[in-house]
């Protein structure tokens, strides 16, 4: 048996001494595979890392990255939808060609740059109110009172706070209104569409230069440097000094106490409601007489509230006068330097009465406020636009967001006091 087993163990290790080798063999293979498959895997990473970094390879990375956002950052796929709850103060169209707008109108009558978009003031254009994109309520106005408001709606969907006027002409009870709009569409400059009455825009680059909150202007060109014979010639013909245009006579601003003060110091011709001269609106001779017979044109707001600033005044900026401003308005953030003259960078109205003077005694000086039309030139443009474009933003570049206190934010832009005393 001892030796039976002695063989059976010596043929044991016979078999094992031949097969030994290549069993071992077999697993330093394996064992050399993995080391070559890590190896191989650091290398890629190593190549991997070197080839994206900015050292390197910073193109790569920039065209990655763009090529990464126009995908999602830039427009969703998709038309959105826009439905005008309420007419624009009787104007069910809010001045816009048609009652309804498809992409094209967007594009070629809006010359919108995002132009995917559809609007409607016909509440049954889509099948469900919870459908559209936006909401547009005009806030100048109440809610018409036959048409319920919509009793749900998507999370998805925004409510959007819409006017032009000043806060004292809002006609809701704003702090009933806690969570309901999601977007506010106004004059201010802090709204997320900004709605001004007008641009102005490079005429070199076509850049829009303002309303903004930092506006880059040029220079104004030193005095005598430059001349325009057109105001030359009709500063001889201009022999009066201030005309106002006004229909609404008792103000927050008080505007009525400045120019009745100011009436005390210099011309100041009053038409309309609020005064003793009428010229129809209608009539170009009105606007005639601002260019031959006047030389300052008062641009008075009737509130003193954050960036609100009328279209009088860019209606002033067109033609051949210099327009006086008062608002509540930083006025840099509109118009070019020097192209105008603030009220309130006076003290009093002695102050400016005088500094009117000054500048209408004087041709060079009168003509210096113009120098701004060789570079620079009004222009509209339709707030849908806007909207169009934010609403085709990807969730992620815009946070879903609701006014908890649309109130406090709308009320806080006006004050009641201003610097010039009168
Ligand atoms: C008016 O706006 C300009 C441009 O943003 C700014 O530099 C300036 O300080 C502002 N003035 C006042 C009085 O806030
Ligand atoms: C500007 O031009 C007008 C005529 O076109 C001329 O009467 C006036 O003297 C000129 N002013 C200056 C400063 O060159
Ligand atoms: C501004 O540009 C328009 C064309 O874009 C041109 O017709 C106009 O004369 C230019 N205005 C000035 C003052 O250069
Ligand atoms: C709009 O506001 C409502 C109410 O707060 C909210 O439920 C919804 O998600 C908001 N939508 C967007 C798109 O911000």
């Amino acid at each position: 048996m001892a030796i039976a087993d002695d063989r059976s163990n010596w043929l044991l290790a016979g078999w094992l001494a031949v097969h030994r080798w290549p069993l071992t063999m077999r697993f330093q293979t394996r064992r050399t595979l993995a080391l070559v498959l890590l190896c191989l895997f650091l290398f890629g990473a190593l190549i991997y890392k070197i080839n994206n970094s900015p050292l390197v390879n910073q193109n790569g990375i920039l065209r990655e990255y763009l090529v990464e956002s126009q995908v999602s950052v830039g427009t969703r796929p998709g038309t959105r939808t826009i439905l005008l709850w309420s007419s624009f103060f009787g104007n069910r169209r809010w001045s816009l060609p048609s009652d309804t707008l498809g992409p094209q109108q967007f594009r070629d009558d809006l010359n919108c740059p995002v132009y995917q978009c559809e609007l409607s003031n016909r509440h049954d254009f889509l099948p469900s109110l919870e459908l559209y994109d936006a909401i547009v309520y005009h806030v100048a106005q109440p809610f018409p009172l036959l048409l319920p408001l919509p009793t749900r709606r998507s999370p998805h969907q925004a409510y959007v706070f819409a006017l032009m006027e000043p806060p004292g002409e809002t006609k809701h009870q704003l702090n009933d209104e806690q969570h309901f709009y999601n977007l506010t569409m106004t004059y201010r400059l802090d709204s997320d569409i900004v709605w001004p009455y007008a641009h102005v825009v490079d005429n070199l680059t076509g850049a829009r230069v303002a309303p903004s909150r930092f506006p880059y202007w040029r220079e104004p060109p030193a005095l005598g440097s430059w001349n325009d014979s057109t105001v030359a010639r009709l500063w001889h013909t201009k022999t009066k000094m201030a005309a106002w245009f006004v229909s609404h006579c008792k103000t927050l601003s008080e505007r009525e106490k400045l120019a009745a003060a100011l009436q005390q110091h210099i011309q100041v011709d009053i038409y309309g409601q609020c005064g003793p001269l009428n010229c129809a609106r209608d009539d170009p001779h009105c606007n005639e007489m601002l260019d031959t017979d006047y030389l300052f044109y008062l641009a008075f707001e009737n509130s003193l509230c954050t960036d609100y600033v009328t279209e009088k005044l860019y209606d002033a900026l067109q033609r051949h006068i210099v327009p006086v401003v008062f608002g509540g308005a930083n006025y840099s953030r509109f118009l070019p330097p020097h192209s105008y003259i603030d009220a309130n960078r006076f003290d009093s109205i002695e102050q400016l009465a005088q500094h009117l003077r000054f500048v209408a005694a004087d041709q060079q000086e009168y003509i210096s406020y113009f120098w701004w039309r060789q570079h620079y030139r009004l222009e509209t443009s339709s707030p849908f636009c806007e909207l169009c474009a934010r609403l085709h933003q990807s969730s992620w570049t815009h946070k879903t967001q609701s006014y908890n206190n649309i109130e406090s934010w709308w009320y806080n832009g006006c004050r009641l006091t201003s610097h010039i005393r009168f």
